[in-house]
Protein backbone atom coordinates (compact mmCIF):
# COMPACT_ATOMS: atom_id res chain seq x y z
CA UNK A 1 0.00 0.00 0.00
CA UNK A 2 1.68 3.80 -0.99
CA UNK A 3 1.58 6.36 1.76
CA UNK A 4 -0.86 8.34 -0.75
CA UNK A 5 -3.40 5.54 -1.57
CA UNK A 6 -4.03 5.24 2.77
CA UNK A 7 -5.19 8.91 2.64
CA UNK A 8 -8.67 8.93 2.79
CA UNK A 9 -10.17 11.08 -0.29
CA UNK A 10 -11.66 14.29 -0.03
CA UNK A 11 -9.38 14.78 3.59
CA UNK A 12 -8.67 18.03 4.54
CA UNK A 13 -5.00 18.95 3.80
CA UNK A 14 -3.60 18.66 7.65
CA UNK A 15 -2.03 22.08 9.17
CA UNK A 16 1.56 21.50 9.02
CA UNK A 17 4.39 24.12 11.01
CA UNK A 18 7.83 24.69 9.69
CA UNK A 19 10.17 25.23 12.59
CA UNK A 20 13.91 26.44 10.94
CA UNK A 21 13.75 29.07 7.71
CA UNK A 22 16.55 27.43 5.66
CA UNK A 23 17.23 26.20 2.38
CA UNK A 24 15.76 22.91 3.48
CA UNK A 25 12.53 24.72 4.91
CA UNK A 26 12.46 26.75 1.26
CA UNK A 27 12.50 22.99 -0.55
CA UNK A 28 10.16 21.43 1.61
CA UNK A 29 7.75 24.87 1.09
CA UNK A 30 7.53 24.49 -2.86
CA UNK A 31 6.84 20.26 -1.98
CA UNK A 32 4.07 21.50 0.34
CA UNK A 33 2.64 23.71 -2.46
CA UNK A 34 1.99 21.36 -4.79
CA UNK A 35 0.98 18.68 -1.37
CA UNK A 36 -2.64 18.01 -1.16
CA UNK A 37 -1.69 16.39 2.17
CA UNK A 38 -0.98 19.44 4.01
CA UNK A 39 -1.41 23.19 4.06
CA UNK A 40 1.86 25.20 5.65
CA UNK A 41 0.36 27.30 8.51
CA UNK A 42 3.69 29.29 9.80
CA UNK A 43 7.52 29.22 10.23
CA UNK A 44 9.70 29.35 13.14
CA UNK A 45 13.15 30.47 13.36
CA UNK A 46 16.00 31.06 15.66
CA UNK A 47 15.48 34.45 14.48
CA UNK A 48 12.59 36.05 14.03
CA UNK A 49 13.14 38.09 10.72
CA UNK A 50 14.80 34.85 8.76
CA UNK A 51 10.83 33.22 9.53
CA UNK A 52 9.13 36.41 8.46
CA UNK A 53 11.27 36.88 5.43
CA UNK A 54 10.11 33.46 4.66
CA UNK A 55 6.58 33.42 5.37
CA UNK A 56 6.38 36.50 3.65
CA UNK A 57 7.61 35.27 0.24
CA UNK A 58 5.45 31.72 1.02
CA UNK A 59 2.55 33.55 2.26
CA UNK A 60 2.28 32.08 5.52
CA UNK A 61 0.27 33.54 7.88
CA UNK A 62 2.40 32.92 10.88
CA UNK A 63 5.98 33.94 11.77
CA UNK A 64 7.58 32.74 15.15
CA UNK A 65 10.42 32.82 17.03
CA UNK A 66 10.06 29.49 19.05
CA UNK A 67 7.98 26.09 18.34
CA UNK A 68 5.75 26.76 20.95
CA UNK A 69 4.96 29.92 19.73
CA UNK A 70 4.18 28.64 16.63
CA UNK A 71 1.78 26.38 17.71
CA UNK A 72 -0.03 28.49 20.15
CA UNK A 73 -0.23 31.21 16.97
CA UNK A 74 -0.78 28.87 14.21
CA UNK A 75 -2.53 25.77 15.56
CA UNK A 76 -0.52 23.40 13.58
CA UNK A 77 -1.40 19.30 13.14
CA UNK A 78 1.81 18.24 12.56
CA UNK A 79 5.62 20.09 12.55
CA UNK A 80 8.60 19.74 10.29
CA UNK A 81 11.98 20.26 12.22
CA UNK A 82 14.27 21.41 9.41
CA UNK A 83 16.79 23.31 11.19
CA UNK A 84 20.75 22.93 11.13
CA UNK A 85 22.58 19.89 11.97
CA UNK A 86 23.86 20.87 15.52
CA UNK A 87 20.51 22.15 16.42
CA UNK A 88 18.48 19.39 15.01
CA UNK A 89 18.99 16.89 18.62
CA UNK A 90 17.92 19.37 20.73
CA UNK A 91 15.15 21.04 18.76
CA UNK A 92 13.82 17.71 18.23
CA UNK A 93 13.67 16.90 21.97
CA UNK A 94 12.05 20.13 22.30
CA UNK A 95 9.64 19.97 20.02
CA UNK A 96 8.39 16.37 21.28
CA UNK A 97 6.92 18.20 24.45
CA UNK A 98 4.53 19.85 21.74
CA UNK A 99 2.55 16.68 21.60
CA UNK A 100 2.45 16.47 17.62
CA UNK A 101 3.88 14.31 15.06
CA UNK A 102 7.29 15.22 14.04
CA UNK A 103 8.80 15.30 10.05
CA UNK A 104 12.86 15.68 11.16
CA UNK A 105 15.44 16.01 8.86
CA UNK A 106 18.45 13.84 9.48
CA UNK A 107 20.72 14.05 11.10
CA UNK A 108 18.95 13.74 13.92
CA UNK A 109 22.42 14.20 16.68
CA UNK A 110 25.77 14.11 15.22
CA UNK A 111 26.95 11.07 17.13
CA UNK A 112 25.37 7.89 17.99
CA UNK A 113 24.73 8.93 21.54
CA UNK A 114 22.55 12.35 20.53
CA UNK A 115 20.39 9.87 17.94
CA UNK A 116 19.97 7.52 20.91
CA UNK A 117 18.75 9.79 23.47
CA UNK A 118 16.09 11.77 20.72
CA UNK A 119 14.98 7.97 19.87
CA UNK A 120 14.76 7.11 23.52
CA UNK A 121 13.05 10.53 23.99
CA UNK A 122 10.33 9.97 21.23
CA UNK A 123 9.41 6.44 22.64
CA UNK A 124 8.91 7.92 26.46
CA UNK A 125 6.98 10.83 24.76
CA UNK A 126 4.96 8.44 22.38
CA UNK A 127 5.81 10.64 19.46
CA UNK A 128 4.93 9.96 15.95
CA UNK A 129 7.95 10.78 14.01
CA UNK A 130 9.40 10.43 10.70
CA UNK A 131 13.32 11.04 9.59
CA UNK A 132 14.10 12.58 6.19
CA UNK A 133 15.54 9.75 3.90
CA UNK A 134 14.50 11.63 1.25
CA UNK A 135 16.72 9.21 -1.01
CA UNK A 136 14.51 6.17 -0.21
CA UNK A 137 11.43 8.15 -2.11
CA UNK A 138 13.07 8.40 -5.26
CA UNK A 139 11.08 7.01 -7.87
CA UNK A 140 13.66 6.09 -10.15
CA UNK A 141 14.80 3.32 -7.48
CA UNK A 142 11.60 2.12 -7.06
CA UNK A 143 11.58 1.53 -10.99
CA UNK A 144 14.81 0.12 -11.30
CA UNK A 145 14.40 -2.25 -8.00
CA UNK A 146 11.10 -3.40 -10.03
CA UNK A 147 13.03 -3.97 -12.99
CA UNK A 148 15.45 -6.36 -10.77
CA UNK A 149 12.33 -8.12 -9.61
CA UNK A 150 11.08 -8.57 -12.73
CA UNK A 151 13.48 -10.86 -13.63
CA UNK A 152 14.47 -12.79 -10.29
CA UNK A 153 16.23 -11.97 -7.09
CA UNK A 154 18.44 -9.11 -6.05
CA UNK A 155 21.77 -10.39 -6.02
CA UNK A 156 24.11 -7.28 -4.78
CA UNK A 157 23.87 -3.64 -3.86
CA UNK A 158 26.99 -1.68 -4.39
CA UNK A 159 27.14 1.98 -3.35
CA UNK A 160 29.78 4.74 -3.64
CA UNK A 161 29.04 7.13 -1.19
CA UNK A 162 32.05 9.63 -1.91
CA UNK A 163 31.51 12.90 -0.25
CA UNK A 164 32.86 16.15 -1.67
CA UNK A 165 34.73 17.23 1.46
CA UNK A 166 36.33 19.88 0.15
CA UNK A 167 33.71 21.82 -1.06
CA UNK A 168 31.72 21.39 2.00
CA UNK A 169 34.08 22.81 4.15
CA UNK A 170 34.77 25.75 1.11
CA UNK A 171 31.40 26.73 1.32
CA UNK A 172 31.77 28.10 4.96
CA UNK A 173 27.91 27.11 5.84
CA UNK A 174 28.68 24.57 7.91
CA UNK A 175 29.65 24.53 11.90
CA UNK A 176 33.22 23.05 12.79
CA UNK A 177 31.58 20.71 14.52
CA UNK A 178 28.96 19.53 11.50
CA UNK A 179 32.04 19.22 9.29
CA UNK A 180 33.75 16.92 11.71
CA UNK A 181 30.78 14.62 11.74
CA UNK A 182 30.24 14.59 8.43
CA UNK A 183 29.94 10.77 8.55
CA UNK A 184 26.88 11.28 10.41
CA UNK A 185 25.97 14.73 8.89
CA UNK A 186 25.56 13.81 5.33
CA UNK A 187 27.44 10.48 4.76
CA UNK A 188 24.34 8.73 6.00
CA UNK A 189 22.47 9.71 2.96
CA UNK A 190 24.22 7.19 1.06
CA UNK A 191 25.27 4.50 3.99
CA UNK A 192 20.95 4.32 4.77
CA UNK A 193 20.50 3.19 0.66
CA UNK A 194 22.47 0.04 2.30
CA UNK A 195 20.01 -0.62 4.87
CA UNK A 196 17.06 0.28 2.16
CA UNK A 197 18.04 -1.83 -0.64
CA UNK A 198 19.50 -4.51 1.40
CA UNK A 199 17.92 -4.85 5.02
CA UNK A 200 19.98 -4.87 7.83
CA UNK A 201 23.00 -6.01 7.41
CA UNK A 202 24.10 -9.11 8.69
CA UNK A 203 27.70 -9.25 8.17
CA UNK A 204 29.97 -6.41 7.71
CA UNK A 205 33.71 -6.56 7.24
CA UNK A 206 35.06 -3.01 7.20
CA UNK A 207 38.36 -0.97 6.76
CA UNK A 208 39.00 2.57 7.13
CA UNK A 209 41.45 5.44 6.64
CA UNK A 210 41.69 9.26 7.24
CA UNK A 211 43.66 11.70 5.51
CA UNK A 212 42.05 14.91 7.07
CA UNK A 213 38.75 14.07 8.37
CA UNK A 214 38.94 12.94 12.54
CA UNK A 215 36.10 9.83 11.90
CA UNK A 216 37.75 9.35 8.64
CA UNK A 217 37.39 9.77 4.66
CA UNK A 218 38.11 6.70 3.05
CA UNK A 219 35.64 4.12 3.34
CA UNK A 220 36.17 0.07 1.69
CA UNK A 221 33.71 -2.46 3.50
CA UNK A 222 31.94 -5.30 2.52
CA UNK A 223 28.52 -6.19 3.19
CA UNK A 224 25.74 -9.70 3.74
CA UNK A 225 22.09 -8.41 3.72
CA UNK A 226 19.71 -11.30 4.48
CA UNK A 227 18.66 -13.60 2.00
CA UNK A 228 22.69 -13.40 0.96
CA UNK A 229 22.35 -10.41 -0.82
CA UNK A 230 26.06 -9.07 -1.15
CA UNK A 231 26.77 -5.51 -0.54
CA UNK A 232 29.80 -3.01 -1.37
CA UNK A 233 30.60 0.53 0.50
CA UNK A 234 33.01 2.86 -0.98
CA UNK A 235 34.00 6.40 -0.09
CA UNK A 236 36.56 8.66 -1.04
CA UNK A 237 36.08 12.12 0.48
CA UNK A 238 39.22 14.24 -1.26
CA UNK A 239 38.77 12.50 -4.69
CA UNK A 240 36.21 12.85 -7.82
CA UNK A 241 33.68 10.72 -7.89
CA UNK A 242 30.27 11.62 -5.87
CA UNK A 243 27.41 9.23 -4.92
CA UNK A 244 25.96 6.14 -6.87
CA UNK A 245 24.56 2.75 -6.84
CA UNK A 246 24.66 -0.27 -8.47
CA UNK A 247 21.92 -2.95 -8.15
CA UNK A 248 22.74 -6.81 -9.70
CA UNK A 249 20.24 -8.72 -10.50
CA UNK A 250 19.52 -11.65 -12.40
CA UNK A 251 20.39 -10.97 -16.41
CA UNK A 252 20.07 -7.03 -15.51
CA UNK A 253 22.45 -4.63 -13.67
CA UNK A 254 20.61 -0.97 -12.68
CA UNK A 255 22.91 1.79 -11.89
CA UNK A 256 22.03 5.24 -10.45
CA UNK A 257 25.00 7.83 -10.94
CA UNK A 258 24.19 11.01 -10.48
CA UNK A 259 21.37 9.31 -7.97
CA UNK A 260 18.58 10.68 -9.72
CA UNK A 261 19.00 9.22 -12.95
CA UNK A 262 18.65 5.20 -13.74
CA UNK A 263 19.18 2.70 -16.56
CA UNK A 264 19.37 -0.74 -16.95
CA UNK A 265 21.42 -2.66 -18.58
CA UNK A 266 20.65 -6.47 -19.42
CA UNK A 267 21.69 -9.31 -20.64
CA UNK A 268 21.87 -8.90 -24.39
CA UNK A 269 23.52 -5.92 -24.53
CA UNK A 270 20.56 -3.70 -23.98
CA UNK A 271 19.95 -0.34 -22.46
CA UNK A 272 16.72 1.38 -21.18
CA UNK A 273 16.79 4.46 -19.42
CA UNK A 274 15.11 5.15 -16.42
CA UNK A 275 13.09 7.75 -16.24
CA UNK A 276 11.92 9.83 -12.62
CA UNK A 277 7.84 10.59 -12.33
CA UNK A 278 6.41 13.90 -14.00
CA UNK A 279 5.29 14.69 -10.90
CA UNK A 280 8.46 14.96 -9.42
CA UNK A 281 9.81 17.77 -11.55
CA UNK A 282 11.03 20.87 -10.58
CA UNK A 283 11.16 19.66 -6.65
CA UNK A 284 13.69 17.96 -4.30
CA UNK A 285 13.79 14.11 -5.46
CA UNK A 286 11.89 12.35 -2.82
CA UNK A 287 10.15 15.26 -1.07
CA UNK A 288 7.13 14.42 -2.94
CA UNK A 289 6.61 10.76 -1.57
CA UNK A 290 8.14 11.41 1.75
CA UNK A 291 5.45 14.18 2.62
CA UNK A 292 2.76 11.57 1.68
CA UNK A 293 4.05 9.13 4.09
CA UNK A 294 4.39 11.58 6.74
CA UNK A 295 0.72 12.60 6.03
CA UNK A 296 -0.12 9.26 6.48
CA UNK A 297 1.82 9.17 9.65
CA UNK A 298 0.18 12.01 10.95
CA UNK A 299 -3.16 10.84 10.37
CA UNK A 300 -3.11 7.41 11.11
CA UNK A 301 -0.05 6.88 13.48
CA UNK A 302 1.01 4.40 10.45
CA UNK A 303 4.79 4.93 9.16
CA UNK A 304 4.66 2.90 5.97
CA UNK A 305 8.08 1.39 4.48
CA UNK A 306 10.50 2.76 2.98
CA UNK A 307 10.40 5.46 5.68
CA UNK A 308 12.26 5.52 8.91
CA UNK A 309 11.89 6.97 12.51
CA UNK A 310 14.32 7.45 15.01
CA UNK A 311 14.53 4.01 15.69
CA UNK A 312 16.00 3.08 11.42
CA UNK A 313 18.21 6.61 11.71
CA UNK A 314 19.71 5.62 14.59
CA UNK A 315 20.63 2.20 13.05
CA UNK A 316 21.73 3.44 9.84
CA UNK A 317 24.00 5.90 12.65
CA UNK A 318 25.17 3.01 14.06
CA UNK A 319 26.11 1.49 10.85
CA UNK A 320 27.96 4.75 9.30
CA UNK A 321 29.78 3.96 13.14
CA UNK A 322 30.58 0.49 12.13
CA UNK A 323 32.04 1.71 8.60
CA UNK A 324 34.25 4.12 10.52
CA UNK A 325 35.57 1.54 13.05
CA UNK A 326 39.54 1.82 13.58
CA UNK A 327 40.16 4.43 11.01
CA UNK A 328 43.68 4.59 10.64
CA UNK A 329 45.33 7.90 9.65
CA UNK A 330 47.10 7.64 6.17
CA UNK A 331 50.93 7.28 6.59
N1 LIG B 1 17.39 15.82 2.86
C1 LIG B 1 18.31 16.53 2.23
O1 LIG B 1 18.68 16.23 1.09
C2 LIG B 1 18.91 17.71 2.92
C3 LIG B 1 19.59 18.69 2.15
C4 LIG B 1 20.10 19.80 2.81
C5 LIG B 1 19.94 19.92 4.18
N2 LIG B 1 19.32 18.95 4.90
C6 LIG B 1 19.17 19.08 6.35
O2 LIG B 1 18.23 20.10 6.63
C7 LIG B 1 18.62 20.81 7.80
C8 LIG B 1 18.66 22.31 7.48
O3 LIG B 1 19.58 22.55 6.46
P1 LIG B 1 19.61 23.96 5.69
O4 LIG B 1 20.49 23.76 4.52
O5 LIG B 1 18.23 24.45 5.49
O6 LIG B 1 20.34 24.87 6.76
P2 LIG B 1 20.37 26.46 6.83
O7 LIG B 1 20.10 27.06 5.49
O8 LIG B 1 21.61 26.82 7.55
O9 LIG B 1 19.11 26.83 7.76
C9 LIG B 1 19.03 26.38 9.07
C10 LIG B 1 17.83 27.04 9.72
O10 LIG B 1 17.73 26.50 11.04
C11 LIG B 1 17.51 27.58 11.94
N3 LIG B 1 17.99 27.25 13.28
C12 LIG B 1 19.26 26.95 13.66
N4 LIG B 1 19.28 26.68 14.97
C13 LIG B 1 18.01 26.80 15.43
C14 LIG B 1 17.40 26.64 16.69
N5 LIG B 1 18.11 26.29 17.75
N6 LIG B 1 16.06 26.86 16.79
C15 LIG B 1 15.33 27.21 15.70
N7 LIG B 1 15.86 27.39 14.47
C16 LIG B 1 17.19 27.17 14.34
C17 LIG B 1 18.31 28.73 11.34
O11 LIG B 1 17.87 29.88 12.00
P3 LIG B 1 18.14 31.43 11.73
O12 LIG B 1 18.70 31.55 10.33
O13 LIG B 1 16.79 31.99 11.82
O14 LIG B 1 19.04 31.89 12.79
C18 LIG B 1 17.95 28.55 9.87
O15 LIG B 1 16.69 29.12 9.58
C19 LIG B 1 19.97 20.25 8.22
O16 LIG B 1 19.79 19.41 9.33
C20 LIG B 1 20.47 19.48 7.02
O17 LIG B 1 21.23 18.35 7.36
C21 LIG B 1 18.78 17.87 4.28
Amino acid sequence: MTASASTPRNAEPLRVGLVGAGLIARQHLLALARSPHFTPVGVASRTVVTAQALAGEFGLPVAAGSPAELVEKARPQALMVLVSPQAMAPVALQCMDLGLPLFLEKPVGLCVAEAEDAARAARETRTPNMVGFNRRYYSVFAKGLDKIHQRGRLLAVHIEGSERMAVARGTGRFAEDVLRAWLFANATHTIDLLRHFGGEPEVVHALCASLHEPLGDQFAACLRFPGGVLGSYVANWHSPGGWGVVLKGEGVSVEFRPLETGRATYADGSVEVIEPDACEAGLKAGFAGQLAAFAQLARTGVLAAPAQNLEGALLTMRLAERLAQGALPLG
